[in-house]
This record gives structure tokens, sequence and C-alpha cells, in this order.
């Protein structure tokens, strides 16, 4: 089964008399029980297709479909089977992240007994300490809560997890523990996972089967091992970071430094 689908996918923002292509003819397909990485450097279109699919955009052209039902005309079926994280998730400042998690859940429906044992699950993997669930969160590092937030997604158990760069700004360790999330939850629940990254080892960490993104456009999908074993042909001995780099047609501290947002 496929979990989402987007056909010629155009999205295009007005800006001023400008006209700036976001998305150009996007074609993907992820299957049921994949964890599949969208590749990008930034501005690349990344966050349009995950914000589309999450029906907090309408698109120009094209139709997206998530586990069948399209996310313009469909667009409450669709959320109740998602879930997003992106870097900009809000949550109550003052409550300590058990309230708000707590809370999350109470929306979802879950009782309390089985939201408590969820969050200590998700908690421990993700490396969120029990001392500190009872603190503000707006006390919090940036990570802490970028942690706090990826938990409260997994928490409802959605067939399709989106998750918008959920790694960037993390250090070393808490980027194992999230990974560590992911792939427990598809593991453990054949959740679905749409993950954006710029980080090549994350991708061939996770992800089952990859597409890199440049400028609006589809550049390539397989798996990580494929596409290295394609880019074999022009270069010695190739990474992942070096598919990513012959598709973008960047340097890697280009990658880091240009385009825009996040
Ligand atoms: N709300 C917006 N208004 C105007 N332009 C936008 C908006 N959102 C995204 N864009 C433009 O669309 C392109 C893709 O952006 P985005 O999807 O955020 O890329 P990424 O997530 O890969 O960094 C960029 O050129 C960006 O400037
Ligand atoms: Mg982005």
């Amino acid at each position: 089964m496929i979990a989402l689908e987007s056909k010629n996918i155009v999205k295009y923002f007005q800006k001023k008399k400008e006209t700036s292509w976001a998305l150009n003819q996007v074609n993907l397909q992820i299957r049921q029980g994949e964890i599949f990485g969208l590749l990008g450097p930034n501005g690349s279109g990344k966050s349009t297709f995950i914000r589309i699919a999450s029906t907090l955009l309408v698109p120009e052209k094209g139709n997206m479909s998530v586990f069948g039902y399209d996310v313009v005309k469909e667009s409450q079926k669709v959320q109740r089977l998602i879930n997003r994280v992106s870097v900009e998730a809000s949550f109550f400042r003052m409550l300590s992240p058990m309230e708000n998690l707590l809370f999350s859940a109470g929306l979802y429906g879950l009782s309390k007994k089985e939201a408590i044992k969820r969050i200590n699950e998700i908690c421990e993997t993700i490396g969120l300490e029990k001392k500190r669930m009872h603190d503000r969160i707006k006390d919090f590092s940036r990570g802490m809560q970028q942690k706090v937030a990826i938990a409260r997604a997994f928490l409802t158990n959605p067939p399709l997890m989106l998750l918008d760069e959920p790694t960037t700004g993390l250090d070393p360790r808490a980027k194992r523990e999230v990974q560590q999330l992911v792939t427990d939850m598809n593991s453990r629940y054949g959740m679905t996972i749409l993950l954006t990254t710029h980080d090549m080892d994350e991708a061939e960490r996770l992800c089952q089967r990859v597409a890199v993104i440049h400028k609006g456009e589809i550049m390539v999908t397989g798996t990580p091992e494929h596409l290295i074993q394609i880019q074999e042909s022009k270069t010695a001995n190739p990474t992942l970071e070096d598919v990513f780099l012959a598709y973008t047609g960047l340097t890697f501290s280009q990658v880091e430094t240009e385009g825009v947002g996040v």
C-alpha cells in the first residue's frame, strides 16, 4: 500500500512581482512501513512538500494523497492519519513537558494510564530525563524542546509521521537518541516515516529509500545503496554525500551556509 503519493505537485510563492518556485512537478511514492528521506539543501522545497502533505499549504497544481485521501479535498481525514514535527513547534511554555504531553495525549483520546506508559517509553529512548519532566519548558534548551516536540508527535502513533529536519541543531548524542526513536517506532509499530535532512550520514543510517530534491525538483529516487552504486561510474568509492553533491551541484560548505529558511 502507498502511504503518500505526490503527482506532479507544483507550488510557487508570489514575492512582490516575482514568482519563486518552491516545487516543480514533484512525483513521489512513499510506501507503507518505510522510512523515506527527502534530501536537499536549504531552500530546495523540503518544508513546502511536508507542509502540503500535512494540509497546511495547498498546491497550485497536481495531487497529493495520504493513504488514498486527497490532502486538499479530504484534509480532515488526512489530519487524523498524520503528525508533523518542525523546528517551530509551540508549547505551553509555562508548563512542564509532562503536562504538555498529557494535554496532547488527552486531545487524541488516550487514557492517562496509557499516556504515562507511552510517555515513559518514548522519553527513555529519546533521553529526556525523568527528573526534568516536571520543570517548565521555557527553561529548556532548544535541543531539549525539540525532543519534547518529537516525543509529543510520536505519542499518538500516527500511521504517517512527517519529520522536518528532526535532528538539525541537536548535539551528536541527542541526534542518535532521536534517530533511535525513529527506527524504534518504525520497527515496533510499522509507522511510515517521511523525514527531511541534509545530513547524509543520518539518511544512510535511517532511510530505506531517499529522494534528492534540488530547486523544487526531484533529481533522483532510490535506496541509498543503489544511488551509491550508480555514482561508482563517476566517483571512486562514492558515499551518499557524493551522490547528494552530484545531484545538487553544491559543495558541502555551501550546503551548510547557502539558501533560505530552514
Ligand atoms: N511562505 C513563503 N513565502 C515565500 N516564499 C517561500 C515561502 N515558503 C517557502 N518559500 C520559498 O520556497 C522555496 C523552498 O523553501 P522551503 O520549502 O522552505 O525549502 P527547504 O525546507 O528545503 O529549506 C524557497 O525558495 C523559499 O524561499
Ligand atoms: Mg525547511
